[in-house]
């Protein structure tokens, strides 16, 4: 009874404890992959020369170097998966034991550390769980390994027995949602969640582990993978806000579904298409309106997406496209569009590594905060903070479109104008007529929030606002001054003589 009372108590704290949608609308993530943040005391002479295997990060790297994370803008970090993986498992997708911490990165009390020390600085901490897959069987590394190799499982903590997986097939690519489900995905031995002591065995494992590390949130790994009841009831367990990763190609429809169904948060796949192929393709900019407009009809939910350019599954943005201008502009959207923006570590010391591994560079020998884009991003966030706590549910219009340009405002009253463009650098000076501001007064007077000689006016619904060199901008409307009171018309004229002067030539001249 008394052990029954105090587990009830512990589970109230910790569900009060924990962070909501709501409150994490307010954050800016930084995803780092844990092996290749930053080595413990951080030794800049140590290259990684196989990016296939440990590179040599921890959480006391991470510890060590909390400032420049913070001093980028972000104040939450999504880390790799913190459990034992089998060999070479650096990224943490691979587990071996899911009660122990993987070695490599540290201990647990080094793990506990580096949240404490989050917390004490208001960072918030996301876990990247996975509950499709184990890691990889000894010795094999693909489908040409004895199939007796492949089902041999018992080295797995604590899924050891072949009735703990599903039956041995590969995902080969198709939208045939059971070979999605009960398949290998590359030849990761897949958990079959129907087995009542599998299902049971994972919900227990995240409700612990959440609670144990105090963490604030979970990245959720391969969504479509497993079905979608399994993770309403995973996401229960778990006690916290978990972002999935929904991304089986470029399927709005199909992904979108996830949200609901099966987590309340996603990650924005269908925008990250979007984005790259707007300003990394060239493709015209009513591509990305297309995809925005049909974002806000499949999603349940816009405002609590997980936005970003880059993550550890694709070639960097500079790899596709060397254009920094046209990254900004990206970025620009991330941060300012409706949604939880992400940065991937490296984004912010324009690494531009191809597809996975080479996406995932060390950065201890550029953790330096005093490069262009670190401080760029640095204003992205404080301009995202300026505007209040909860920027990402802020009411979006977009009010202009052509190949080249796309304008969209927030808030209720518009009070932001975010400008971007895909013409790049070497573009020279575009100016647009922006419409669809007739729900706006007249006279009212916009400020690049960068540059306060740069402004803006709405005239008959419309502003004028020049772009220069492809770069974005960011206008925040001036507030209305509040009116005159008691005083006639007439006498401001005679109060200002420079009005009366114009209010004459308005008359002479009309
Ligand atoms: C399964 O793998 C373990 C090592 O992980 C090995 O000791 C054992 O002999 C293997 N069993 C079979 C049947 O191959
Ligand atoms: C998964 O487990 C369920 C429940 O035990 C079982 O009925 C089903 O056949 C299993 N699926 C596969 C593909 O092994």
């Amino acid at each position: 009874m008394e052990t029954f009372r105090w587990g009830v108590l512990t589970v109230i704290l910790a569900f009060c404890a924990a962070k909501t949608a709501e409150e994490w609308k307010s954050r800016i993530i930084y995803q780092l992959l844990t092996d290749r943040f930053s080595q413990k005391g951080d030794n800049p002479n140590t290259t990684c020369s196989d990016l296939r295997s440990y590179c040599g990060g921890t959480f006391k790297g991470i510890e060590e170097n909390l400032d420049y994370i913070q001093g980028l803008g972000a104040n939450a970090i999504w880390i790799s998966p913190t459990v034992e993986n089998t060999v070479n498992g650096y990224h943490g997708y691979w587990a071996k034991n899911i009660y122990k911490v993987n070695p490599e990165f540290g201990t647990k009390e080094e793990l506990k550390s580096l949240i404490a020390e989050c917390h004490k600085r208001d960072i918030w901490v996301m876990f990247d769980v996975v509950a499709n897959h184990m890691g990889r069987t000894s010795g094999c590394s693909d489908r040409s390994c004895p199939a007796k190799k492949l089902t041999n499982f018992t080295e797995f903590v604590p899924f050891d027995q072949q009735e703990h997986y599903h039956e041995l097939c590969y995902i080969q690519g198709s939208s045939n949602q059971s070979e999605i489900e009960e398949c290998r995905l590359g030849i990761l031995p897949d958990l079959n969640q129907s087995v009542p002591n599998v299902r049971e065995t994972l919900l227990d494992w995240v409700a612990n582990l959440t609670r144990e590390y105090d963490v604030d949130g979970l990245r959720i790994d391969t969504l479509c993978e497993v079905p979608k009841p399994f993770w309403r009831e995973f996401q229960e367990s778990a006690g916290v806000f978990c972002l999935g990763e929904a991304n089986y190609y470029d399927r709005p429809r199909y992904l979108a579904a996830y949200q609901g169904s099966a987590l309340e948060a996603l990650l924005n796949f269908p925008l990250y298409w979007a984005l790259r192929r707007s300003f990394n393709e060239k493709k015209p900019m009513t591509q990305l309106l297309d995809s925005i407009h049909l974002q806000k009809e499949i999603f349940n939910d816009t405002t609590v997406l997980g936005l970003f350019v880059d993550n550890h599954d694709f070639q960097r943005f500079l790899n596709m496209t060397p254009d920094v201008t046209l990254l900004r502009n990206s970025l620009v959207y991330v941060f300012f569009s409706q949604g939880i923006p992400l940065v991937y570590y490296g984004t912010e010391q324009l690494y531009h590594g191809g597809a996975d591994p080479n996406n995932r560079e060390a950065l201890w020998p550029h953790l330096d905060n005093t490069t262009a884009m670190y401080q760029f991003i640095r204003q992205l966030a404080d301009g995202r903070k300026s505007v209040g706590v909860d920027f990402g549910a802020l009411n979006q219009k977009e009010v202009y479109v052509d190949n080249d340009t796309l304008v969209i405002t927030r808030g209720d009253k518009q009070e932001l104008l975010i400008a971007v463009t895909n013409v790049g650098k070497s573009q020279g000076s575009v100016q647009k007529s922006v419409g669809n501001l007739t729900d706006m007064e007249q006279g009212s007077v916009f400020v690049n929030i960068w540059d306060k000689t740069d402004t803006a006016t709405v005239n008959g619904g419309v502003m004028t606002i020049s772009l220069t060199n492809g770069e974005p901008k960011i206008f925040k409307q001036v507030p209305p001054t509040p009116p005159v009171r008691d005083n006639s018309s007439a006498a401001a004229i005679f109060v200002h003589p420079l009005a009366a002067i114009l209010c004459f030539c308005v008359i002479v001249f009309s």
